[in-house]
């Protein structure tokens, strides 16, 4: 996820472009960069400002630079291909640094189309997937901005927002999206455009929004926009009486909202930036196929909801590609003196990737020769350095300290990589991986169906946030989500709540079930439904209030439990990436309606270097 932003119009825009980047920061920090065309005296000249790491150090740069211009675009980057590095860092250029470009989203065919490029005599500087569209633009320029960045968009395959500038249509800005957002900003002899509205609303509170497809061509007094047949769409605009800090949560009440939300996305281009054409590509990973092959067994490292999707790895890889897998707590790990058969892989998981006691393990790990990969949200994180390879969830930034959105992406890299290297050992055919991740494909839009039914949760959370305690059971795929779902529910309500594989309860636990202990239980269809169904019938006949997760559609169970939360059709193995967004949006509600800040759990913090 990254934020861009472009202005056209007579005044200087470089403070309108800086100011307007720094809202967009949450979008993504590990660099940016701006370029304005100086229009004064006929002289048009590009002047463009890069740095790595967060907007403080564009802002110091540019502070030392004379740049002046009355056309601009600017990008905070959050980096998916391609590591922070000035390089890397938008605006890209062709090879007359004469067109320029700030892209957000993901070009999913960049290799091939490069590749093309190259043979045709571009020149690459950067390691990125964007670079791509500003040569094809470049190919394709006769004179006719708007022409060329319609069949530049043509060749590509992905999710994009972007403004394109050129130095030869020197009064004209060109934006276009598919899949990632973008708005026009409407002013007085002056256009903007941006990833969102708070990044121009200190401006104008008029806007137009960019739906899917289409291109928009803007000058400082005219705004065109075009759909996919070229045709002009009329548009009107509309005002927002958002101030700008709840327009940073985009109207949402808190982030953690927002994030959880955003899932269907974070998961969509997770998947889009792994998988091309039925392959799967882990290319980051560097992992050496001989140690795929050979491997004795892998460990997990990581801790709360990045350990969760640990054991989500456990599932799968076990299925899949049938290695052994042990789920260690990295804070424990390092003082067990663990056993690591030669040779082993250690995967460590951790959306910051500075998680201390995730590194000490990956440390651990390290002295006994293990391959480490860590699978982390953040590319040179310090887990990531110290690591053989990464591969990356491509969620944008996490604010809100419960982990939501990183960890459906997490999951979504799990699956990845289960399949990844089951194919590599030949314990599943390329049919058979294309068929699942035609599967994995629909995910998205399954979680889109879950948020969707987010009022019905919050009717749930209305009736249930009065207990004090909750016990969370599942079994089989369903264990990891129902860790999650706890955990979420106590560190965010500080509802005391655990979780618990439901055939163990009978050892213990059921002891605490009565009518003020409720049980929220994953029933959904699965070669353990049967299973579970007695469980829960061991609680109600305890007098238990029961939730049960279930498959829409299954009507039956309504008759044993008190509420259902329904969730789309999944098979089994791929679940738990559906289930726990409900779980997250019943532990958010009930917290809500508890009055805890959500975003700032007490004695919480999002990155824990601490020991
Ligand atoms: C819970 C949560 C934490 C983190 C944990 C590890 O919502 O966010 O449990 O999952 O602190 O953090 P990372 O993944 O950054 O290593």
């Amino acid at each position: 996820m990254c934020g861009i932003i472009g202005y056209v119009g007579e005044k200087d825009c470089v403070s309108i472009l800086l100011n307007g980047l720094k809202r967009l920061e949450y979008r993504g920090y590990d660099s940016s960069g701006i370029a304005v065309l100086n229009k004064e005296d006929n002289r048009n000249e590009i002047s463009m400002v890069k740095r790595v790491g967060n907007l403080k150090k564009l802002e110091k740069a540019l502070s030392k630079k004379e740049m002046k211009g009355s056309l601009g675009i600017g990008h905070t980057r959050w980096a998916t291909h391609g590591k922070p590095h000035r390089l890397n860092a938008h605006p890209h250029l062709d090879c007359k640094n004469e067109i320029l470009l700030v892209h957000n989203g993901i070009i999913e065919n960049w290799g091939p189309l490069k590749n093309e490029l190259i043979s045709r005599g571009h020149k690459f500087i950067s390691e990125t997937d964007t670079e791509v569209l500003v040569h094809l633009v470049e190919d394709y320029y006769n004179g006719d901005l708007v022409k060329a960045v319609r069949k530049a968009l043509s060749k590509v395959e992905g999710s994009y927002a972007i403004v394109v500038m050129s130095k030869k249509s020197p009064n004209q800005l060109v934006g276009a999206r598919q899949d990632s957002p973008l708005v026009v900003g409407l002013g007085n002899g002056e256009n903007y455009l941006a990833s969102d509205i708070p990044a121009v609303l200190e401006h104008t509170n008029k806007f137009l929004i960019i739906e899917q497809g289409e291109i928009a061509n803007i000058t400082k007094d005219k705004v065109e926009i075009y759909d996919r047949n070229e045709k002009l769409v009329n548009k009107s605009p509309f005002e927002t009486n958002w101030d700008i800090s709840s327009a940073e949560k985009e109207g949402y009440e808190d982030f953690m909202l927002k994030e959880i939300m955003e899932q269907s996305i974070a998961v969509r281009e997770t998947y889009r930036s792994h998988v091309y054409k039925y392959k799967i590509s882990l290319d980051e990973s560097n992992l050496p196929i001989d140690i795929i092959k050979n491997i004795k067994k892998i460990f997990i490292v990581a801790c709360g909801t990045s350990l969760h999707a640990g054991y989500v790895v456990k599932g799968v890889v076990e299925r899949f590609a049938r290695i052994p897998v042990d789920v260690e707590i990295a804070s424990e790990f390092r003082y067990k003196d663990p056993i690591i058969p030669n040779p082993s892989l250690v995967i460590a998981i951790s959306q910051s990737g500075e998680t201390i006691d995730t590194i000490a393990a990956i440390r651990e790990a390290k002295r006994k020769n293990a391959w480490i990969l860590t699978i982390s949200n953040v590319m040179e994180s310090s887990a990531v350095r110290e690591s053989d390879g990464a591969v990356y969830t491509f969620a944008g930034p996490e604010i809100g300290v419960a982990a939501s959105k990183t960890h459906t992406a997490q999951i979504m890299i799990c699956y990845l990589l289960s399949l990844y290297l089951a194919k590599v050992r030949g314990e599943i055919t390329s049919a058979e991986t294309a068929y699942y991740l035609n599967i994995l494909k629909e995910v998205p839009s399954k979680i889109k169906s879950v948020l969707d039914n987010h009022s019905k949760i919050k009717e749930l959370a209305n009736i249930y946030y009065k207990f004090p305690d909750f016990i969370f059971i599942g079994r089989k795929y369903g264990f990891p989500a129902v860790m999650e779902g706890a955990l979420k529910l106590k560190e965010i309500s500080y509802i005391h709540a655990e979780a618990y594989p439901a055939g163990e309860m009978k050892h213990g636990p059921i002891a605490l079930v009565g009518e003020n202990c409720p049980v929220v239980a994953i029933a959904d269809d699965s070669s353990v439904y049967n299973k579970i169904l007695g469980n829960i019938s061991e609680v109600k006949a305890r007098n238990a209030p029961v939730v049960a997760l279930t498959t829409i559609g299954n009507e039956k169970i309504k008759n044993l439990v008190d509420h259902v939360i329904e969730v789309p059709k999944i098979p089994e193995e791929f679940s738990a990436i559906i289930n726990v967004v409900p779980l997250q949006l019943f532990a958010y509600e009930i917290a809500k309606k508890l009055g805890c800040n959500v975003d700032q759990p007490r004695n919480l913090a999002k990155t824990v270097t601490v020991e």
